[in-house]
Formats: C-alpha cells, sequence, structure tokens
C-alpha cells in the first residue's frame, strides 16, 4: 500500500503514522466493524469522489446492524472523506471510511464500547488488472442472508471473501465466484457480477449480496447504451454459456470475465459490450459525462 501524509481519526487529520489503535480493540477480536470503499478520480475540476452521498449512506446504514452509533452526522462525514483528500494533495485513489467499537469493553456484546472512526486515501490502481481474469466458482458459499445482513459492509463478513479469495488463488485463478444458499451466483468476494446474452444484462437480485454501488451506475449506464438489465437468479451453467460476464466493484470497476472455472466465456478476453460499458463508466466517474455530474463531489 502506498501511503499517504494525514488519516482523518474521530474528528482530526492525524498524522499516517499516529493512527494507531490498542490491541484490545473490540472489532479486530470479533469483526465489529464497519466500512466502505470508495474511489476518487481525476477531473478537469480537481479530484472527484464518486458517488460518495451513496457510500457514505451505505456505512450509516450498515452500522445500524450493530446499533452502532456513530458520533458524527452524514455531511460531516463527507466533508471529512474530502478534506482528507485535499490535506493529502493526491489527485486519484481509494479512499476507505471505518467505524468500529474501540478500545476498553471485551466479551460480544459491544454495547458501551466506544466508537472509532477513521477515514484513508491512498494512491490504488487497478485491483483485479486491466484485462479478463479468470475465475473459479468457490467451494465456499456466500455467507446466508439468516446467518449475517448480506446487504451490510461488515467486517467481520469477509472472512468468507478470504477464505474464497485464497481457494481461487491456490488453484491459479485470479478471482473466486461466490453461490448463494440456494446454489446459484451471488457475487465475487467484493464484486457483483453481470452476464451479458444478446446485448442484455443479467444480475443476481438483491437479498444475497451487497447492493453494490457501481452495480446500480452500470444499470443506468447500460440503459443509456440501449442495454437492458434484469434482475434474476443465475445458475453457474447458464453464466458459463453466456456471451460475456464481467464483475462490478469500487475496487474491481468493470472487469470482465473471461473463464468461469473451466469454461471460456465468449472469445476468451473482455467482451466487447462489457469493454463499451467500461469506457462509459470511466468518462462518468473522470467527470465527462455531464448527465452523471451529480454522482462526483470535488474536493477542492
Ligand atoms: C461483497 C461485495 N460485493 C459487491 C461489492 C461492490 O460494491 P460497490 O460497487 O458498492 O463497491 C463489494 C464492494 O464493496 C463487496 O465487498
Amino acid at each position: 500500500m502506498d501511503k499517504t501524509d494525514y488519516i482523518w481519526f474521530n474528528g482530526k487529520l492525524v498524522k499516517w503514522e499516529d493512527a494507531k489503535i490498542h490491541v484490545l480493540v473490540h472489532a479486530l477480536h470479533y469483526g465489529s466493524a464497519v466500512f466502505e470503499g470508495i474511489r476518487f478520480y481525476k477531473t478537469d475540476k480537481g479530484p472527484a469522489v464518486f458517488r460518495l452521498k451513496e457510500h457514505t449512506a451505505r456505512l450509516l446504514k450498515s452500522a445500524k446492524v450493530f446499533n452502532m452509533k456513530i458520533p458524527f452526522t452524514q455531511q460531516q462525514l463527507e466533508e471529512a472523506t474530502l478534506e482528507t483528500i485535499r490535506k493529502n494533495k493526491i489527485g486519484a485513489g481509494y479512499i476507505r471510511p471505518i467505524a468500529f467499537f474501540g478500545y476498553g469493553k471485551m466479551g460480544l456484546n459491544p454495547e458501551g464500547a466506544p466508537v472509532d472512526v477513521a477515514i484513508a486515501v491512498w494512491p490504488w490502481g487497478s485491483y483485479l488488472g486491466e484485462e479478463a481474469v479468470k475465475v473459479k466458482v468457490s467451494k465456499y458459499m456466500r455467507i446466508h442472508p439468516k446467518s449475517l445482513i448480506s446487504d451490510a459492509k461488515v467486517s467481520g463478513h469477509y472472512v468468507n471473501s478470504i477464505l474464497a479469495s485464497l481457494e481461487a488463488k491456490e488453484s491459479g485463478y485470479q478471482e473466486c465466484l461466490l453461490l448463494d444458499y440456494t446454489g446459484n451466483i451471488a457475487e465475487g468476494p467484493g464484486e457483483n457480477f453481470f452476464m451479458i446474452k444478446k446485448g442484455k444484462l443479467y444480475t443476481p437480485p438483491l437479498g444475497n449480496i451487497l447492493p453494490g454501488i457501481t452495480r446500480d451506475s452500470i444499470i443506468k449506464i447500460a440503459r443509456d447504451l440501449g442495454h437492458d438489465s434484469e434482475e434474476k437468479v443465475i445458475s453457474v451453467k447458464d453464466a458459463k454459456s453466456a456471451d460475456e460476464c464481467f464483475y462490478t466493484g469500487t475496487a474491481a470497476e468493470v472487469t470482465g470475465i473471461k473463464q468461469i472455472d473451466e469454461t471460456v466465456i465468449g472469445n476468451g478476453s473482455i467482451g466487447p459490450i462489457t469493454r463499451k460499458l467500461k469506457t462509459a463508466f470511466l468518462d462518468v466517474v473522470q467527470g465527462r459525462n455531464k448527465k452523471y455530474g451529480s454522482w462526483l463531489s470535488y474536493a477542492k
């Protein structure tokens, strides 16, 4: 990770080296933290954060899972994010807001533990690379919506993603694909899944997945380009016979999928519609499409 100079921590900008916590914070032991991943991009008008409002709203919504009282308003957190970018003087990168149960209370019930909030930013290029990726259907099932809360971004949930990612890497794949408890496609470890058949996009319905902000953006951008989308239960067999498949996510942006297990998808590289969507997405995030100007929050 490329470090920057400052991290916003509980209301103040502190030096990167000084943003420290105790080994006995509640969240370290039990995963009782909520977080976001956001990107900001270089534009003609300076650094712009993509869909800052939606990401901050999701952070606050995730916190409700634990009845965690974040001691800052949405507006304060948004302003703090922009301030952290300005202070670090970087043009583009990744933003990691996190709120967690802190030091002072052990035991599973977090009530009474202090809530700490931090926002870090750092330069982060392409997450899965520019090329289409090979994905492996994981032996691990995506978290069951009756065990955990799929639409919240809770740190503890990511053990499921870590296990599936390690499994895929060990088998020579770049990324994994997790199935839900019904045996159908849920999502990647940090991405939403799409397939394209005859020019139409299909993506798993909400319920067993994180409602991705990139997923929502791509559905809207695709419509402008004449491609309808449908939320639909997708089996692995169905996906393997698609013309194109791709992942969306803040980190992964739009990443083509060229292979699922042993099956090559389409022509074995990023598909033409996926490429078109990726280009259109990059135009939006870099401020070149005025229609989506309201999705950008400028740091300057
Ligand atoms: C499990 C999971 N699914 C999907 C996504 C994509 O969501 P978004 O587009 O909001 O980054 C993420 C990333 O936050 C994720 O962690």
